[in-house]
């Protein structure tokens, strides 16, 4: 669990412009966030953004600090020219940058983050142990961005303040995708990492200020493998991927390695010649190739309604090279459910363990990420969990007393606010 150094959700009140940056897992987004604040001329606008999205390239997940900061300050570089904001901003008027960096790190204080370990897939050289936020500065400073770096934020604590900007009844931000994690805002006296007295809690008068957002990194739970029961397929994936022995909890639960689940046990399956038989000879490569099967293949079986189950057939055909016959079709559409409902029930679990932790009894969980979003019966599945745990079986359907909404843009929006936060802050203790 990572202190954040975020004190606050947000008034609603939040005004400014804002670049950010969003270095997260699949994608690296920049936007240009404006909030309105209360002067949002319709309330369920309260921001305007101006975004693009650039697909990382597979090879950048495995090189070195130099070449991945250079990329991420170059695509900086590309959208300020694009946006013609050098005419506006320039070395002494900088525009303030938020730096959305969903891993998981050690903060000092807002605009720093030393990379605890990579999660995700992961595996830059360079950067775990160091404060990611310096090297970004670093290479912005090279190349002359006229760019000043105000915050660090994890997703899920940009989940968490988008989300309670329009909607004061949140009180958790969890995003369920490539990866799994969640924040809730705590009060400072129960976090053991700090003490009281530490100056860097105290406000503009000199009080100890009550609350901090935490960062769970529960992905993370369980790394000692002694609490959840572990299938093979879960200890293949752990010894195969970069970091084994590391975010025990994702790797049974999250986005990035759902698809990756199935996918070893159809080729199980395979091997014992119990599917595919008459297509051997084909070798089925692609089957054999690791990460072949995403995610979003498991959520398209589950929501597929065509008669015969067209789709499919089609999607085993065009992604894996495969026919599939009546049988087959079955059994996989089992085990994709299998897998899901186990992801959708652990997710609930973290969550369930903040809410019994805090005594939070009511409000918004606000969801974020590729599960959440776009399988079709993750939310159901985590809802009836979470009813279950917590015990909310006997209230009406509709009437759960926490309940999940879908978080408002958490790294692009959230990342906004907290800017905006932490520069009236500073104000404040500059008067
Ligand atoms: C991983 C990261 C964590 C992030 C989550 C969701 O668990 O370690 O920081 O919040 O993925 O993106």
């Amino acid at each position: 669990m990572n202190v954040t150094w975020v004190h606050s959700l947000p008034t609603g009140k939040e005004t400014g412009t804002f670049l950010t940056i969003d270095l997260g897992g699949t994608n690296l987004r920049v936007c240009k966030v404006t909030l309105h604040g209360e002067s949002a001329k319709n309330k369920d606008q309260k921001y305007d953004i101006e975004q693009e999205q650039y697909k990382f390239p597979n090879s950048i997940k495995s090189t070195n600090a130099d070449e991945l900061w250079t990329h991420v300050a170059e695509k900086l570089e590309d959208f300020i020219e694009n946006k013609g904001l050098a005419k506006e901003y320039d070395d002494k008027n900088k525009m303030p940058l938020g730096f959305c960096f969903s891993y998981p790190a050690t903060q000092d204080g807002i605009d720093h983050a030393v990379l605890q370990r990579w999660t995700k897939g992961f595996d830059i050289d360079g950067v775990e142990g160091h404060d990611a936020a310096a090297q970004l500065r670093a290479k912005m400073e090279e190349k002359k961005l006229p760019l000043d770096l105000i915050c660090v934020i994890n997703d899920t604590v940009g989940a968490l303040v988008a989300s309670a900007y329009s909607d004061p009844a949140t009180i958790i931000g969890g995003i369920f995708g490539t990866g799994c994690n969640a924040a809730y805002m705590s009060s400072v006296s129960s976090i053991k990492k700090l003490s009281p007295d530490d100056e860097r809690l105290k406000d503009k008068d000199g009080n100890t200020r009550p609350l901090m957002a935490i960062n769970c990194e529960y992905g993370a739970f369980d790394n000692a493998r002694k609490v959840l029961p572990w299938t093979k397929y879960d200890a293949q994936i752990d010894e195969e991927s970069p970091r084994p022995g590391q975010q025990a909890f994702e790797k049974l639960s999250a986005g990035l390695y759902l698809g990756e689940i199935f996918r070893l046990i159809l080729v199980e399956f395979a091997d014992r010649g119990l599917i595919f038989a008459d297509q051997e000879k084909n070798g089925n490569e692609k089957l054999r190739q690791r990460y072949s099967i995403d995610t979003g293949f498991l959520s398209q079986i589950e929501n597929d309604e065509t008669e015969g189950f067209t789709d499919t057939r089609g999607m085993f055909r065009d992604v894996l090279g495969l026919d599939v016959a009546d049988e087959e079709l079955e059994v996989f559409r089992r085990v994709a459910e299998l897998i899901a409902v186990r992801g959708a029930r652990l997710c609930a679990c973290g969550v369930a363990a903040i809410c019994l932790e805090e005594g939070i009894t009511e409000g918004h969980v606000a969801a974020d990420g590729s599960v959440a979003n776009k399988h079709p019966h993750f939310k159901k599945r985590w809802a009836k969990a979470l009813d279950q745990i917590l015990g909310f079986d006997s209230v009406g359907e509709d009437q759960d007393p926490i309940i999940i909404t879908s978080a408002d843009d958490g790294s692009g929006v959230g990342c906004a606010i907290i800017a905006a936060m932490e520069m009236e802050d500073r104000l404040q203790r500059q008067a």
